[in-house]
């Protein structure tokens, strides 16, 4: 066949698709919604002529190879099971998509496979995890959902999404919308925590980030909601194990983010791993099919997690991976992800007559039509000459930077931050940890492992902060390792590493070093937590504790009478109990991305003044997981005077509440006014004053929590549903307004399985976290 150019083969397909008109598309995911345009402009009506013709000309091969994304690194052994490389695949039959290939160079040879040597030209969809920035990294999820600013959180996935599509990535596999309530779980550090109300602000904003208003602009890549769904409630917190979600906490807790994503646009969904309620999310109707597709009406397409069509068999689900095939596609999973089982067993399936062609063609659909709304068979390729512009702007940088100062959560600061960087008071500063001078650990599982660009230490960012006004030591302390490895390490494209292996001795040299630095200094800043491979994928872990002897070495450190200020890099809370009694400074940075240690060094020297609040609960102990705000009431609370609930040993509530988080200056809240009554399909007005009661510039989380005192089922004491982050001035006071509506009062009724909103009495509060006691009441009546 003769070689097509990209405009010879966009020529092919208008010839193929008929004229071409400039009417608007619409959203994405959705039904019945119209925004302007997508890349080619067509209209949805066009948009399925186009594919449906396509569809008529392909073979079964072709069809199956667009629901199956291929392994874009080496194939795994099982991948033999399709017998035949990826690579002579792609160019006998096509693929949906390619997962994991992120250089431009092989992006492009592939694509001019697919496009110049396949029958139908079909361009592949290039998927990568570009889950908070591609070079430019910004804070992890986490951290993200800590700065309540979805504003932000778009910008920088805007960023994000600009980079990928530079490289040519058309398609991340983010949002990640787990809501987690167990920080053993590893993944928690991937979502925005444990509240399905700032979970569904951070998904929104993620998938406006990613794909923007305008579908299929050529900045933005597809957005993938995932893990759906149940993934973050694994049982024990262990990654992968089995999770049970009774229907209500299916409604009202674990989906709503993921609802929230479809609303903004989602084009994609991702089925997660592990079974929910003894069936496997992959192969699981009420979820793909009823749920999904029926109830949500979602027109984009779901790929599986990674193999996950082929663990079926594993899990026990399916007979054997024929099985799994049809178990996984008859639930409604259109794409499988680089396990090969489609490839095979499909075409023996609609052979057999168990799966028919119109099912095949039901389910290729939508993967052309997203296609078709992308851009992608007019712009196959990336221009690699404007890569290396996009990838290094200066001002992707100061968004990275001002990102990781929204995100950080000071936790506790006994008149000790900020910190004076002209070395008035202080003119040593020991920094010391294990992740004091690391720059992969600041970036997180998903941000080390695509093609982050340079990054500043936390030890560079104060050394830049302080210039020679204040001399600074540094010492690394014990290194970090996990005792058991991570799977990870074993991938030679992954770049998460554990620090070296030590011999006891050495270990305990190192803190000693750290020790006696801190004693010849005037203040200790000591950067403790996880190294990235610790909080990640397959990294769920028991115990909460500062491990490798970290704690140890911060009580030698506190010890010595130096002033301790403790900056924690990590992905969940950790047990910091004995630090928030003794250590005069505590401040959460998370994993804060490429300008992390500059921003760590704004909010020490009080050059940004921290507004994080905590997006999860804090634990006390692992011991009292699963841990959240949002819990019912029980008849012996632990206030009770004799029958109390919970535990004997430790205080079962939180070290710090959702939604918590100091600053540097105070704010008050009051003059509290609600709408008292209306009627159930009505709105109640709610509004407070925020006033920064202190002397310096600073930004409040204002945060309005609900509970409804009775009906059809008990209701949590209190549930989030309204926030927003105001700047004041010192002495300046802000009126916050929120509304409550249907969307925020109604809930699923287990007792009359569907959605009400019911005439009761309710509490409302407003306040910096979810302990706030401003408090007002109103009733909704019939
Ligand atoms: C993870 C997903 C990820 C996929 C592709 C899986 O191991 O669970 O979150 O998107 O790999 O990289």
């Amino acid at each position: 066949m003769k070689r097509l150019t990209a405009v010879g083969t966009c020529m092919y397909f208008l010839i193929l698709a008929g004229a071409l008109s400039c009417a608007p598309g619409r959203m994405w995911g959705q039904t019945g919604k119209a925004t302007a345009g997508t890349a080619v402009s067509l209209t949805e009506a066009q948009v399925l002529d186009r594919a449906t013709k396509l569809l008529r000309q392909m073979t079964l091969e072709e069809k199956v190879a667009q629901l199956s994304q291929l392994p874009g690194f080496p194939a795994p052994e099982f991948m033999e099971t399709v017998q035949r490389k990826p690579e002579e695949i792609l160019k006998q039959f096509g693929a949906g998509s390619i997962l994991w290939v992120s250089d431009p160079k092989e992006i492009n040879r592939l694509q001019h496979v697919a496009v110049e040597q396949t029958r139908l030209h079909i361009p592949v969809l290039f998927g990568l995890d570009v889950i908070h920035g591609y070079h430019t990294i910004f804070p992890a999820p986490i951290a993200m959902a800590s700065s309540w600013d979805p504003k932000m959180v778009e910008d920088a996935q805007t960023v994000a999404a600009r980079e990928a599509r530079a490289v040519g990535i058309q398609w991340t596999f983010g949002p990640m919308v787990d809501i987690a309530r167990d920080a053993r779980w590893g993944r928690m550090v991937e979502g925005a925590g444990e509240d399905p109300f700032l979970g569904s602000a951070m998904a929104r904003a993620q998938v406006w980030g990613f794909q923007g208003r305008q579908p299929g602009a050529p900045d933005r890549v597809l957005a993938c909601m995932k893990h759906y769904a149940g993934y973050g409630a694994a049982e024990g917190g262990r990654d992968y194990d089995s999770s049970y979600v009774p229907e209500e906490l299916m409604w009202n807790v674990y989906l709503p983010p993921f609802k929230a994503g479809l609303d903004a646009g989602a084009a994609t969904f991702m089925s997660a791993y592990m079974d929910l309620n003894d069936v496997p999310a992959s192969g699981n109707r009420w979820l793909l099919t009823h749920v999904l597709h029926d109830t949500w009406k979602f027109k984009g397409f779901v790929v599986s997690d990674a193999f996950a069509v082929r663990s079926l068999v594993i899990h026990g689900y399916a007979r054997d991976l024929d099985d799994a095939a049809y178990k996984a596609f008859t639930a409604g999973l259109h794409m499988d992800m680089a396990s090969g089982t489609y490839l095979k067993y499909l075409p023996l399936e609609v052979q057999q007559k168990r799966i028919a062609m119109q099912q095949v063609d039901e389910m290729v659909l939508p993967i052309l039509e997203t296609k078709i709304r992308m851009g992608l068979f007019e712009n196959p390729y990336v221009d690699e000459s404007k890569m290396a512009g996009v990838l290094n702007a200066p001002e992707s940088q100061q968004v990275a930077r001002r990102a990781a100062q929204r995100s950080i959560v000071l936790l506790r600061n006994e008149n000790l931050l900020p910190l004076d960087k002209n070395g008035k008071n202080v003119h040593s500063i020991a920094v010391i940890g294990p992740l004091a001078d690391t720059q992969i650990d600041l970036l997180s599982m998903w941000g080390s492992n695509v093609e982050p660009g340079p990054t500043v230490t936390i030890l560079q960012g104060i050394k830049e902060k302080v210039g020679s006004a204040i001399k600074v030591g540094y010492a690394h302390g014990p290194n970090l390792r996990r005792t058991f490895a991570s799977p990870f390490e074993n991938i030679e494209i992954i770049k998460m590493k554990e620090q070296p292996e030590q011999t006891p001795e050495q270990a305990k040299q190192a803190a000693e070093e750290a020790v006696a630095l801190a004693r010849q200094s005037d203040l200790a800043v000591m950067v403790l937590g996880e190294i990235d491979i610790m909080s990640a994928e397959a990294a769920s872990r028991a115990s909460l504790r500062l491990s490798n002897g970290q704690e140890e070495m911060l009580e030698a450190v506190v010890a010595t009478g130096k002033p301790v200020v403790l900056v924690l890099v990590n992905g969940r809370p950790l047990d910091i109990n004995w630090a928030s009694e003794h250590v005069p400074a505590i401040v959460e940075a998370w994993y804060p991305g490429s300008q992390g240690g500059n921003a760590v060094a704004d909010v020490l020297f009080g050059d940004a003044n921290p507004a994080g609040h905590l997006p999860v609960s804090w634990p006390r102990s692992s011991g009292t997981l699963p841990l959240y705000y949002s819990h019912n009431l029980t008849q012996a609370p632990e206030t009770a005077p004799d029958f109390k609930s919970r535990y004997w040993d430790i205080a079962s509530t939180p070290l710090y509440p959702f939604g918590y988080g100091l600053s540097y200056t105070t704010f008050g809240f009051d003059n509290l006014k609600v709408t008292t009554t209306a009627r159930v399909d009505g709105t109640i007005e709610v509004s407070a004053d925020v006033t920064n009661t202190g002397s310096l510039a600073g930004d409040a989380v204002a945060q309005l929590y609900i509970h409804q005192r009775a009906g059809t089922a008990s209701r949590p004491v209190r549930q989030l549903k309204g926030f927003e982050r105001v700047a004041l001035e010192p002495g300046a006071k802000q009126t916050v307004h929120f509304k409550l509506g249907k969307d925020e009062l109604e809930f699923w009724s287990p007792s009359l399985k569907t959605w009400v909103v019911e005439p009761e009495q309710f509490d409302v509060w407003v306040g910096g976290d979810s302990k706030a006691a401003l408090h007002a009441e109103f009733s909704l009546t019939e």
